[in-house]
């Protein structure tokens, strides 16, 4: 099977997670462009729809789901998302796809967060997949210098600009042993608008696709 095909195989099992009624919050990849495919086929059992990005915004109503802006919406009951890495305690990378502040900001607003990637995403610690850190342009060289104290190496995302309008440092050769401390250390750094750590607010559920289907995975309590 490959991977693609496993990423449809959790797209497929968040169906369940869907609540009648209510409005939804979308994140952003290619698993979750899976899962727009499964909302549009459900979609006359949904009102509608919160986006993190203009690229799921534009899929989204493409398909004929209703896209809400979140400033009309006070009540989201899921969110579904995908990740580049998950650890055990669902302590999340994201923003591969350079869209981590709108999924952080949906992912804060919303009581449950379901998490949808292929299997190889989970992982003992989390640093191998490079971390996504959007910075305002003036700050770039200064965040960089800042992330370097930290361990990391930061590497530009060239001709890449945010749906905010932002650049993007992708921090290499971390192994990330304090996850909320590394979140926390960089979100404070002036210049940051969002780190691509999702610890603070993990994800609530992960379902992970593999070849012999979909598994759901909890939390590991410490
Ligand atoms: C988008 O910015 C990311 O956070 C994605 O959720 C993440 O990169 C997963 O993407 P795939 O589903 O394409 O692996």
């Amino acid at each position: 099977m490959t991977q693609d095909e496993m990423k449809r195989k959790a797209a497929e099992a968040a169906a369940e997670y869907v609540v009648t009624d209510a409005i939804i919050g979308v994140g952003t990849g290619s698993t979750v462009n899976h899962f727009i495919d499964v909302l549009a086929d459900m979609k006359g059992r949904i009102e509608g729809a919160v986006s993190s990005s203009e690229a799921s915004t534009k899929l989204m109503e493409e398909r004929g789901i209703k896209v809400y802006d979140l400033n009309e919406v006070n009540d989201i009951p899921v969110y579904i998302d995908g990740a580049d890495e998950s650890d055990h305690y669902l302590n999340l990378i994201k923003g591969g796809g350079g869209a981590l502040t709108r999924e952080k900001i949906i992912a804060g607003a919303s009581d449950k967060f379901v998490c949808i990637a292929d299997e190889s995403k989970l992982v003992d610690v989390l640093g191998a997949f490079p971390l996504p850190v959007e910075v305002i342009p003036m700050a770039r060289s200064y965040i960089a210098r800042e992330l370097v104290k930290l361990g990391g190496r930061p590497v530009w995302r060239e001709n890449f600009i945010t749906d905010n309008g932002n650049v993007i440092l992708d921090v290499h050769d971390l192994q990330i042993l304090e996850p909320v401390k590394m979140e926390n250390e960089i979100n404070k750094l002036a210049g940051v608008v969002t780190v691509g750590l999702f610890c603070n607010r993990p994800a609530d559920v992960l379902i992970l696709g593999a070849p012999e289907g979909a598994r759901t995975v909890m939390p590991k309590t410490a």
